[in-house]
């Protein structure tokens, strides 16, 4: 049986079938292993990553302190967030205006993960995540998604790698979207990030009781994949 003839036969709760998350730290492979594994199913792609970049663009674009609550917590309802579906992927649009490539630089990365630790910024994005996938048939991916956003999720999977192997892989998306950065400082973003990520107070990092581990250290893209699809094909 492929996965989709079983997703089919079992999405019965949601118009278009089921939700799938993928959490896991930053550089594990999650954009790449999601974006395929949606195609693979049919389904459609939710990056939640993208929703915590654009509010840090609105925070940026507004000059506002990332780390003042109040401030970042008042420009929440004055902010429109869209993920519009294009022939090239997901467009970001903040307040209309298509922020697509803008956030994916070092600094929206650094300024989305000290707005993620703000409550009012989880609070404000669950509904909007939650809306998203509303119909079914998505491959969600973040850092919170099968504990918080989506507990009710039909298959969930975490994703782990040892930090050296993603701190090459964050610097190799960087180059290929290219922006300059070296080696040793995306490791020691990356383990800031996870630290911030893992600790903070709402919705930390960490895989829910029903997600399968799957440790990507030593493991292409493909391979992944095929273990994803199999273990899909056995849940549903
Ligand atoms: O996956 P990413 O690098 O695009 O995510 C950007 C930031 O948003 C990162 O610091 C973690 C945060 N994030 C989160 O807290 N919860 C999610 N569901 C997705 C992302």
């Amino acid at each position: 049986m492929t996965g989709q003839q079983a997703v089919g036969s079992v999405g019965q709760r949601r118009e278009q079938g089921p939700i799938i998350t993928i959490d896991g730290p930053a550089g594990v492979g999650k954009s790449t292993i999601a974006k395929q594994l949606a195609s693979r199913l049919g389904y459609q792609y939710l990056d939640t990553g993208a929703l915590y970049r654009a509010v840090a663009w609105k925070v940026r674009a507004s000059d506002v302190d990332p780390a003042d609550h109040r401030t970042v917590t008042k420009l929440l309802p004055e902010t429109r967030i869209t993920l519009e579906q294009s022939e090239d992927g997901v467009r970001v649009l903040v307040d209309a205006q298509d922020v697509t490539r803008e956030i994916r630089t070092q600094e929206i990365s650094e300024i989305a993960s000290v707005v993620s630790a703000i409550p009012a910024v989880r609070q404000w994005l669950l509904p909007i995540q939650r809306q998203a996938a509303a119909s079914g048939g998505v491959v969600a991916e973040g850092r919170d998604l099968g504990t918080h956003v989506f507990p009710e999720a039909d298959v969930k999977f975490f994703l782990e790698a040892d930090v050296d192997v993603r701190a090459v892989r964050r610097h190799d998306q960087l180059q290929a979207a290219g922006h300059v950065a070296s080696l040793t400082q995306t490791q020691e973003q990356i383990k800031a990030r996870d630290l911030r990520d893992q600790a903070r107070a709402v919705a930390p990092l960490v895989a829910a009781a029903d997600a399968r581990l799957i440790n990507t250290s030593a493991l292409g893209v493909e391979a992944v994949v095929e273990q994803m699809m199999a273990v899909i094909a056995s849940k549903l």
